[in-house]
């Protein structure tokens, strides 16, 4: 899967998934513009980045995807710095996980502002890029969008949203030569899983007909088919990842 000449963005691409879809990226020849909100583990993503793929061009960008004006900040100094953009990955998410019965109003915003408006924000304001170099979005959704999960009303929200963004913009962008689509991850193991029990780690693996968890690397690959030229006639598809989870 070569991307050679291709500038892709990822947002939440300093760490977990994001930073494995980044270091595939450069893997395959893309210049990498690394979007995230935590300065620290973006210039470590960068040192990452150069170690496995030495002759690729990365460079870090600070943005909060939540914030509209940030990301249309971002997108410039991405095209002042690369001059194109060939590749949207929407990744950045987070979680704040409660019961229907006791989740605050907070918990939902966050969530909705990052995961869902975030994925609007990065889009829109890339879509014009996108759009002049016939480019191709990757919206990094979840199983959960698909199925729900007990204590995630505002994540399972979220990437179904994000789902329907995805399929919409394959409609609206495909006549335009743009692609779009979704990844569903299952289980994978990074930072955000750091808060759960390993009881219900181990709950979680047991119902996985592969009996493992996904590594952030497997994630990446779907990432970087789906964004390569070999993916040429697959539009508003979502593709799962999740080693049989979902059957
Ligand atoms: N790990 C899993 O099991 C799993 C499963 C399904 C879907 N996902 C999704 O995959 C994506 C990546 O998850 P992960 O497990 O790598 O998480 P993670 O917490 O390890 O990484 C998320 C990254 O996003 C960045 N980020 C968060 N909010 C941001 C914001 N407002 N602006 C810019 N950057 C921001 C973080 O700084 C971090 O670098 C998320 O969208 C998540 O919902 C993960």
């Amino acid at each position: 899967m070569n991307l050679a000449g291709k500038v892709i963005v990822v947002t939440g691409g300093a760490q977990g998934i994001g930073l494995a879809i980044a270091e595939r990226c450069a893997e395959s020849g893309a210049s990498v513009a690394v979007w995230d909100y935590q300065a620290d583990a973006i210039a470590g993503a960068l040192e990452r980045i150069a170690d496995r793929a030495p002759r690729a061009q990365s460079a870090g960008f600070i943005v909060d995807v939540s914030d509209l004006a940030a990301v249309h900040d971002a997108v410039k100094a991405t095209l002042s710095r690369f001059g194109r953009i060939d590749g949207l990955v929407n990744n950045a998410g987070v979680v704040a996980d409660a019961q229907l019965t006791k989740m605050s109003e907070a918990q939902w915003d966050r969530v909705i502002d990052i995961n869902l408006k975030g994925v609007f924000n990065c889009t829109r304001a890339s879509v014009d890029a996108l759009l002049a170099s016939s480019g191709a979005i990757v919206n990094i959704s979840s199983i959960v969008g698909l199925s729900g999960n007990v204590g995630q009303t505002n994540y399972a929200a979220a990437k179904a949203g994000v789902l329907g963004m995805s399929k919409t913009w394959a409609r609206e962008l495909g006549r335009k030569g743009v692609r779009s689509n979704a990844i569903c991850p299952g289980f994978i193991d990074t930072p955000i899983l750091a808060k759960m029990a390993p009881r219900l780690i181990d709950e979680m693996v047991a119902q996985i007909p592969q009996k493992r968890m996904g590594q952030p690397r497997e994630i990446a690959a779907a990432a970087v088919f789906l964004l390569s030229a070999e993916a040429s006639y697959i539009n508003g598809a979502t593709l799962e990842v999740t080693g049989g989870l979902t059957l």
